[in-house]
C-alpha cells in the first residue's frame, strides 16, 4: 500500500473511532451501534442512503434490511458487489421508529460523510433518495426531477460525479421503479470510467451533465 494509501486508511480509522462513539446528537442515546459505513475504503464508487434503519442499528452495518437487498441486486446487474464500493448514509444513528432525518441530526452527522469523500477519494458519488441528494447537492430539488443525471460537485474537498438515484426502499414500495432505478444504475459503469473535470477555484461547483452534449459542453468548460 503506498504512503498516501496508508495514511489515509489510518485517518478513516480515526474518523471511524470518533464516530462510533459519536453523541453530538439525541440519536446516540436510542442507537444500539453507530452505522459508520462499509465495503472497499479506497472505492471509486460511493452509495450515501438515508439512515440505518432496524437491522441496519442491530448489526451496525449499512444496507442490510430489505433495501440492501434491493442494492446488492442492483450492483450485481452492473457486474459490481458490494465489496467494491462503499457504502453509507447521511445519518450512522438509526432514528426510532424509522422517522425521517432531523436537521439537528443532519447536521451533526455530514462532517462523517465527507471526512469519508476526503479519505475514500471515490470518483462517483451516488445519492439514495431525497435526504442523501438534498444534502450532497446542497439544492432542494428533490430526488424525482434530478435522478438519472449526473452533476459535478465538491464535496469533502473533491470534485466527484454526484449521481442522484432513487432510494430502494421506494422501489420496494412501488415495484414499477425498480426498472427506473435498473435504467439509472446502467449508467453508473461509464461514470466511473468518465474523466474528471479539474476542480479548483475556476471550476464552477455545479454542472449538470445531461448525456454526450452536455458532456462536450462540460469537456469545453474545464478547457479539456
Ligand atoms: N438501510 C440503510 O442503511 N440506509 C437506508 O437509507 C435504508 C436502509
Amino acid at each position: 500500500m503506498s504512503e498516501l494509501r496508508e495514511q489515509r486508511r489510518e485517518r478513516l480509522v480515526d474518523v471511524y473511532r470518533e464516530a462510533s462513539v459519536c453523541t453530538k446528537c439525541p440519536l446516540s442515546e436510542t442507537r444500539t451501534n453507530v452505522v459508520f459505513g462499509s465495503g472497499d475504503a479506497d472505492a471509486e464508487l460511493m452509495f450515501v442512503g438515508e439512515a440505518p434503519g432496524a437491522e441496519e442499528d442491530r448489526q451496525g452495518l449499512p444496507f442490510v434490511g430489505r433495501a440492501g437487498a434491493l442494492l446488492t441486486e442492483l450492483l450485481e446487474g452492473i457486474g459490481m458487489t458490494r465489496k467494491e464500493v462503499w457504502i453509507t448514509n447521511v445519518l450512522r444513528c438509526r432514528p426510532p421508529g424509522n422517522r425521517d432525518p432531523q436537521p439537528i441530526e443532519i447536521e451533526s452527522c455530514q462532517p462523517y460523510t465527507y471526512s469519508q469523500v476526503e479519505l475514500i477519494e471515490p470518483r462517483v458519488v451516488a445519492t439514495l433518495g431525497n435526504f442523501a441528494t438534498k444534502l450532497l447537492t446542497g439544492s432542494r430539488v428533490g430526488i424525482t426531477r434530478v435522478r438519472g443525471t449526473p452533476q459535478v460537485r465538491e464535496i469533502g474537498g473533491r470534485t466527484v460525479f454526484l449521481m442522484p438515484l432513487l432510494h430502494p426502499a421506494a422501489a420496494l414500495r412501488t415495484p414499477s421503479l425498480v426498472d427506473t432505478l435498473r435504467e439509472d444504475f446502467a449508467k453508473l459503469p461509464e461514470l466511473i470510467a468518465r474523466p474528471l473535470p479539474e476542480g479548483g477555484a475556476g471550476a464552477p461547483a455545479v454542472v449538470e451533465l445531461a448525456g454526450a452534449e452536455a458532456r462536450a459542453d462540460q469537456l469545453d468548460l474545464f478547457g479539456g
